[in-house]
Parts: C-alpha cells; sequence; structure tokens
C-alpha cells in the first residue's frame, strides 16, 4: 500500500511523521520503504543519509533505477538531494509527468507491506506525483490556531484526483500533531474532530522536544529513545493503522 503523507502548509510534522511512522511499522514486522520527495531532502537528513550517491531526481528525469537505500531491518529509504527542486520544471515539461513516480513505484510494490511518501509543502507537480501514485494519503494537521485554514483545499484535491487521475485515492486520516494540554491547542484539536467527524485518527501525536531532537540526531525516535512521548504516540499511531486496514 502506498500513502502520501502531506499538507501544502509547511512545518506541521510531515517529515517527523513519515520517519517515525515507517520505523514504527517496520518494528511491528512490516516491511516499509520511505520516499523523499522533499527538495529539502529533510527525511534523507532525518534518516543520517546526507549524501546520497543517487537520489530520486534521476529515476523522476531520466528514468534510472530507484536509489533504494537500506536504513535497519524491514526499512527501506529513497533519499532526495536539493537537484530535486530541478526536477518540478522538468517534469512540468514532461506530457507524463504527473504519472512518473506512479510508474518507478510498479516494479518494487510487490517487496514493501507499506510504502510512505513525504511530500513538500506544497500541493505542485511533485506532490501530485505523490498523491496519483497513492492509494491513501494522511493530512497532517498541528494543532494551532489557522490549522483547520486551507484543508480543504487538499480535500478538493483528492476529489478531483478522484474523479479523474487517480479513482482509487483515499484519505486514510488526518493526523493531529504538536498536541499539548492548554486549553487553546485542545479546542483546536476539538474542532478539528468535530468538523472533520470520523476522518481524524484517534492517537494523536503529542509535542515533544525528544521528537526534535532525534532528527537532529539524524535517528528516529525509537533509536533515540524508545521511551519518550514521541515513541509511544507514533507505536500507537502505528497500530491503529494496522488495526484500521485488517
Ligand atoms: N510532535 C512534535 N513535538 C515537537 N516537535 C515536533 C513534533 N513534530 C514535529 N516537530 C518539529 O517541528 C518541526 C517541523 O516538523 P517537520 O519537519 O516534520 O514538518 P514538515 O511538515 O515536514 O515541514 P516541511 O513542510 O518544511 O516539510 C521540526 O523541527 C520537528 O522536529
Ligand atoms: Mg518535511
Amino acid at each position: 500500500m502506498i500513502i502520501s503523507v502531506v499538507n501544502h502548509k509547511g512545518g506541521v510534522g510531515k517529515t517527523t511523521t513519515t520517519h517515525n511512522l515507517g520505523k514504527a511499522l517496520s518494528l511491528e514486522g512490516k516491511k516499509v520503504l520511505v520516499i523523499d520527495l522533499d527538495p529539502q531532502a529533510n527525511l534523507s537528513q532525518a534518516s543520517g543519509v546526507e549524501t546520497p550517491n543517487a537520489s530520486i531526481y534521476k529515476s523522476l528525469c531520466e528514468n534510472t533505477e530507484l536509489p533504494i537505500v537500506n536504513l535497519d531491518k524491514n526499512l527501506d529509504l529513497i533519499p532526495a538531494e536539493v537537484d530535486l527542486a530541478e526536477a518540478e520544471v522538468r517534469l512540468q515539461a514532461d506530457v507524463n509527468g504527473y504519472f512518473r513516480l506512479r510508474t518507478l513505484l510498479k516494479s518494487v510494490l510487490p517487496k514493501y507491506d507499506f510504502i510512505l511518501i513525504d511530500c513538500p509543502p506544497s500541493l505542485g507537480i511533485l506532490t501530485l506525483n505523490a498523491l496519483i501514485a497513492s492509494q491513501k494519503a494522511i493530512v497532517v494537521v498541528q494543532a494551532e490556531y489557522l490549522a483547520v485554514k486551507g484543508l480543504q483545499t487538499i480535500f478538493d484535491l483528492i476529489t478531483k484526483l478522484q474523479e479523474n487521475l487517480n479513482p482509487n485515492i483515499e484519505i486514510l486520516g488526518m493526523l493531529l500533531t504538536q498536541l499539548n494540554h492548554t486549553i487553546f491547542r485542545k479546542e483546536i484539536a476539538d474542532t478539528v474532530r468535530n468538523i472533520y467527524e470520523g476522518k481524524v485518527f484517534e492517537n494523536g501525536i503529542r509535542q515533544n522536544i525528544t521528537l526534535a531532537e532525534a532528527t537532529s540526531a539524524g535517528q528516529d525516535v525509537f533509536t533515540f529513545d524508545k521511551h519518550c512521548t514521541g515513541a509511544k504516540d507514533y507505536k500507537a499511531l502505528a497500530l491503529e493503522i494496522l488495526g484500521m486496514l485488517k
């Protein structure tokens, strides 16, 4: 199953989620591939892969073999580099530019239970490549003022894709991140749950500085500190998703 991790709003927790949900699923015995589709290459850095010999750019633009890096038992990564920004221009000039990733992933799909794609903070051609290749999307929503604004844009985009380019795509769930105990954040989380009833994962991700520290150390949170709340929350989310897909 291919799942895009999206929100065109920046800094909401897409990369942190792809990285740690991917690891959590691998720890449950699932074969997982995480893909860095963001020219910022944060997922690659967070995985400790700073200067990959090859990145997804060449595969997208020149159809070369996907550069798969093994990270751990059950866990592989396709890294990115800043050159991916250039891919956007080249893909736009290609008649099949929206379908490159879908075509590339066909050959590796049978090897994995889950392929998670970390999207950039935009709804441009890279994110569209991800959504067209995917069966599901996780919409990451930071529990903060104005978080709900702009979400409709993603839902509208997914509806349009369902009509034509990718009838199979569905929202797997909305993930609330950076939750804490202040009344303000609780109210925002409750608002999101009310508006999008039934679409929000039961398990949100609490604010936890250890998640940021693990990223800075180039590690997932389970390797860095498996007892922190970040590790507990991502494990609970992984179990919820496995339950939903049973
Ligand atoms: N639950 C959390 N608690 C504390 N800090 C977090 C949490 N989730 C993410 N962060 C931190 O917030 C920042 C943004 O997170 P992240 O990079 O995952 O967001 P993003 O949506 O991928 O951003 P971009 O849109 O730029 O790609 C990072 O510094 C990350 O370490
Ligand atoms: Mg990111």
